[in-house]
């Protein structure tokens, strides 16, 4: 007989910067999971709009595009992120913060967020899938045993996305990070649809002074009460 139940999701929900892709990175690699990045979707949408003239308010001209969206995910040989939209490598575009303010718009609209819905799903697969983004635990997996919100100080999100970019090899202010992030925030909260609100189950894990490690730690932890690991 097979074991009919779904695989295992350990959704990561949060405010940009929080740490949850690095973590939630870290954790798919320790358990070997597969790893969701459900903002590269919104941020692909994006992107894919810009390239064909798309105004971001046009809902269903974005719905089309997040159905059709041909992307793949993939590290070069010294383990970097590649990211690629039709063929054509954009993984700069993707992270660039002009991107993350347009990807935030392009979330709002409900025929975008329901387009990407089946996507992200079907990538529900066995052994796990440690699932990053803003309605992972409300809205795409609802019925995932581990909800993880993850949060920090908004100082410090804005210096580790400095970080990041620095290694991206994009420049950038850590004060106007700082009004980005707010601003960001602001906008994902506030909007109707899948607002950026901690599920009722979820846990809240401060990530304020604490390494990706010893996140990892304790997410693993609380799946190991779980059983789920
Ligand atoms: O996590 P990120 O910065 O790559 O996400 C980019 C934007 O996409 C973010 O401002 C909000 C939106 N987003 C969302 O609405 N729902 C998700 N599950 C993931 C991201």
């Amino acid at each position: 007989m097979h074991d009919q139940s779904p695989a295992p999701v350990i959704c990561l929900d949060g405010p940009s910067g929080a740490g949850k892709g690095t973590v939630g990175r870290m954790l798919a690699q320790r358990l070997g999971w597969h790893f969701l990045d459900s903002g590269a979707l919104y941020r692909l949408v994006a992107v894919a709009a810009k390239k064909q003239g798309v105004d971001l308010d046009a809902a269903e001209t974005l719905a089309g595009l997040a159905h059709r969206l041909d992307c793949v995910f993939g590290w070069d040989s010294r383990g970097r992120e590649q990211i690629f939209l039709e063929g054509r490598e954009v993984t700069a575009e993707v992270r660039a913060e002009t991107t993350g303010a347009a990807a935030s718009r392009v979330a709002r609209q409900p025929a975008v967020r329901d387009a990407l819905l089946a996507r992200q799903r079907a990538d529900r697969r066995s052994p796990g899938l440690v699932a990053d983004g803003r309605d992972m635990g409300t809205v795409v997996f609802p019925d995932a045993p581990l909800k993880i919100f993850l949060t920090a100080s908004a100082e410090e999100r804005a210096c580790r996305r400095h970080k990041q970019l620095m290694e991206h090899g994009i420049s950038a202010s850590i004060t106007s990070l700082i009004q980005e992030i707010e601003d960001r925030d602001r906008q994902d909260r506030d909007r109707p649809v899948s607002p950026l609100v901690p599920d009722a189950e979820a846990q809240v894990v401060d990530s304020t002074g604490r390494s990706p490690e010893q996140l990892c730690e304790h997410i693993i932890g609380l799946a190991r009460i779980r059983h789920l690991v």
